[in-house]
């Protein structure tokens, strides 16, 4: 490796997730998900931090834009085709789970969920991009919520080994690389998208989300073993929402706040990636009420089974302020927080940090030694289309290139970084909103939030800029 670029076989591509892009929400078998019942707009993101306390149902009258997504479940060729001609190496895509077990408890699984999925690692393969799969991406069948109560129950743990195991025998020997959970530490600030956990009013939250948790660990652990059995050489990794935290002040109790925080996503790395609770894990339990309902089989089964590799998201910092009424809440930001006057934000008010990219990958790489890939990283923005077909997304362009200057300096101080998928990397239907506005792609998708548009797709700038980086290994990434 030159000091200017990447190591040689470094990942480079893109991600997404099946209910963000495919649409097709009740073709091919597929059962409702939690993810198609998540209202658009304002209502999702209340929905987001305080539940209503019941399932939602899909609305009469109300336009879902994740109901037809982009398409890419009939479209997925020609996308592919542009993901090659940028130069692809990995493409990150989630399993829908209930495309596979539309009830999430049926008997056999779905031919036509599985076979959907084999043209889709076959096209890609076909193209020389390895595909990786999250294999629960912030979505479930609706009917495992219905039926079993979602994550509380112990009984998904069974239930999603099954899943994972229908997965890895099928798809053996053509995928190499996955994620069983999408940023699980999500659970703990937004449950109901994260792990479609309902909070009933007055009722422990924290119980509700760490008992869920504990439930995803022994499921995400015995996808490793499973793994193990049926494919030696894969891959596995945990997946979290990554970031740094810092103090607001040199406040001491301000730094201790910003320790704290660090421990809830701490929690969920330690178990997954050492095998094990934190030894402050008793006493965050305590003073948050919790009472975990274990089995004495478990401890042995978290601590043979760890991931492979740690996956992560950034795409902000957060800083915390010990003054529960600072004034300055960080709006956009799903991890709280407190508006840092360092930085800038996006248009929906995540801030832009560069350099806590590079915190955040040793941070990680000091504690778990473990190698890193950065799986998701974008800039949410309102792109124009111009006449001509232009999209001149150079506000994206600027924040990708500082992002990855920052993790080539990170490898060249040491951290082992073997990947990184740009976020929405053909504009898709945005998580916390709902809608097609907010985008993040090197390829434009001709669609609006109303569902109106011819869903062709074009190539943005960054699709050149970021070709010529991939092409290069990163060379041509600018220092500033
Ligand atoms: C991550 C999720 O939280 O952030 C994605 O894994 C999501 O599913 C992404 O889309 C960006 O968030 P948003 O709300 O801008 O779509």
């Amino acid at each position: 490796m030159t000091a200017a670029t990447f190591p040689e076989n470094f990942l480079w591509g893109g991600a997404v997730a099946a209910n963000q892009v495919e649409g097709a929400y009740r073709e091919g078998g597929k059962g409702l998900s939690t993810a198609d019942v998540l209202p658009p707009a304002s209502a999702r993101f209340k929905l987001l931090f305080h539940g209503k306390g019941e399932i939602p149902q899909i609305e009469p009258g109300t336009f879902y834009p994740s109901h037809e997504g982009i398409d890419f479940y009939h479209r997925y060729k020609e996308d592919i085709a542009l993901f090659a001609e940028m130069g692809f190496k990995v493409f990150r895509t989630s399993v829908a789970w209930t495309r596979i077990f539309p009830n999430g408890d049926d008997e056999a699984p779905n031919e036509e969920g599985l076979k959907f999925y084999d043209n889709v690692i076959d096209e890609l393969l076909k193209h020389g991009i390895e595909p990786l799969l999250t294999i629960s991406h912030f979505d479930m069948p609706l009917a495992l919520l219905e039926n079993y109560g979602g994550w509380r129950n112990r009984e998904l743990v069974k239930l999603y080994e099954r899943y994972a195991r229908t997965l890895f025998e099928r798809y053996k020997g053509k995928v190499k690389y996955w994620i069983t959970f999408n940023e699980i530490n999500m659970l703990a600030h937004i449950p109901f998208i994260s792990g479609g956990i309902v909070i009933a009013e007055g009722e422990n939250k924290a119980q509700a989300v760490y008992q869920s948790a504990h439930h995803q660990f022994l499921a995400s652990a015995l996808a490793v073993k499973a793994a193990r059995e049926l494919r030696p050489e894969a891959m596995i990794g945990c997946m979290v929402a990554g970031g740094a935290t810092y103090p607001l002040t040199s406040k001491p109790e301000d730094s201790l706040e910003a320790m704290e925080h660090d421990r809830i996503t701490q929690l969920f790395t330690d178990v997954m990636v050492k095998g094990s609770y934190p030894y402050y894990a008793a006493d965050f339990f305590r003073k948050k009420n919790v009472q975990l309902q274990t089995e004495p089989e478990d401890a042995e089964l978290l601590r043979r089974y760890t991931v492979d590799f740690i996956s992560f998201s950034y795409y902000t910092s957060t800083a915390v302020s010990s003054d529960p009424e600072h004034p300055d809440k960080a709006s956009g930001n799903l991890f709280g927080g407190v508006v840092n006057p360092y930085l800038k934000a996006s248009d929906w008010g995540w801030q832009i940090d560069p350099l806590g990219l590079r915190y955040a990958l040793h941070q990680l790489y000091e504690r778990y030694g473990k190698p890193l890939f950065i799986v998701e990283n974008g800039l949410g923005a309102s792109d124009v289309l111009e006449p001509g077909d232009v999209v001149n997304d150079d506000y994206r362009i600027d924040y990708l290139n500082r992002h990855l200057a920052e993790a080539r300096k990170a490898i060249e101080e040491g951290v082992e970084l073997i990947g990184y998928t740009s976020w929405g990397c053909i504009d898709l239907i945005s998580a916390s909103t709902g809608e097609m506005k907010k985008r993040y792609g090197y390829i434009y998708v001709d669609r609006d939030n109303d569902g109106s548009g011819s869903l062709r797709r074009v190539r943005k700038k960054s699709f050149h800029w970021y070709k010529q980086v991939i092409a290069t290994n990163g060379a041509s990434l600018s220092e500033e």
